[in-house]
C-alpha cells in the first residue's frame, strides 16, 4: 500500500551528498533521525525534540545502528537558528504526537511556523524540507491550515510549495514538500 511517510522521505533524499547537513526537526523514537543519518555517513544530522523520552530512545536506536553523526538537542525546533548555524541540505518535520504516547505533548502552530520560517533560512539552494501534516486532530487541522496559508506565499522565484495527499481518505495525513531553487 502507498505509504506517504516513506514518499516524504524519497522527496528529501534526491540529491543529498555524503558529507551533507539534515535536520531532523521531530525526532520522536528516531526512526526518522536514523534513516536521515545514513544520508549523510560522512555528515551530520541535527536532531531536535522537546522529550526527553525521544532523546533516550533516539540515542539507543542510533547506538545499536553504529551511527555517530547525529546531534541530539533537547529543545523545541523553533530555536533551530540558535543551534544550526550552518547551511542545511535539507530538514523533515514529522508533526503531531509520537504514537504510542499519552499525546499531550504535540507540536503546535506557532512553534511549528517558526521552525520552518528558521529552516527556510538555514536551507541550502537545491534542498529540500518536507513536513508530515495530521489533520485528524483539531491542533494538527489548524498547523495544516496556516502552514498551507504561508507557504503557499513563498516567493515563486526562490522556492517551489508543493502538497500531496490522498484525496480518497477523510481527514488524510498529507505531506507538504519545498524545494528551494539552485539560481
Ligand atoms: C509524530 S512524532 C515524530 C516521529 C519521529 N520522527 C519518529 O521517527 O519516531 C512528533 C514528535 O514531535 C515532538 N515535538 C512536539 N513539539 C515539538 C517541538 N516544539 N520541537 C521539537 N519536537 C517537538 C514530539 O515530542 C514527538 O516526539
Amino acid at each position: 500500500m502507498f505509504q506517504l511517510l516513506d514518499y516524504a522521505k524519497s522527496l528529501l533524499s534526491e540529491d543529498i551528498p555524503r558529507d551533507g547537513v539534515l535536520v531532523d526537526f521531530t525526532m520522536g523514537n528516531g526512526h526518522d533521525t536514523l534513516y536521515l543519518s545514513g544520508l549523510v555517513p560522512e555528515g551530520k544530522v541535527y536532531a531536535f525534540d522537546v522529550q526527553e523520552m525521544a532523546l533516550v530512545n533516539t540515542r539507543k536506536l542510533l547506538d545499536e545502528n553504529g551511527r555517530s553523526n547525529v546531534t541530539l538537542i533537547k529543545d523545541s525546533h523553533e530555536h533551530i537558528l540558535e543551534y544550526v548555524k550552518e547551511e542545511i541540505d535539507g530538514g523533515m518535520f514529522n508533526l503531531g504526537y509520537l504514537p504510542g504516547s499519552d499525546k499531550v505533548i504535540h507540536t503546535m502552530r506557532r512553534s511549528t511556523e517558526l521552525a520552518v520560517n528558521g529552516a527556510l533560512e538555514r536551507l541550502k539552494k537545491g534542498g529540500h524540507l518536507v513536513i508530515s501534516v495530521y489533520p485528524g486532530h483539531d491542533e494538527g487541522r489548524l498547523e495544516g491550515e496556516l502552514l498551507l496559508d504561508m507557504l503557499s506565499k513563498l516567493d515563486r522565484k526562490k522556492f517551489c510549495a508543493m502538497n500531496f495527499r490522498i484525496l480518497n481518505a477523510a481527514d488524510s495525513p498529507f505531506v507538504i514538500a519545498i524545494e528551494k531553487y539552485k539560481k
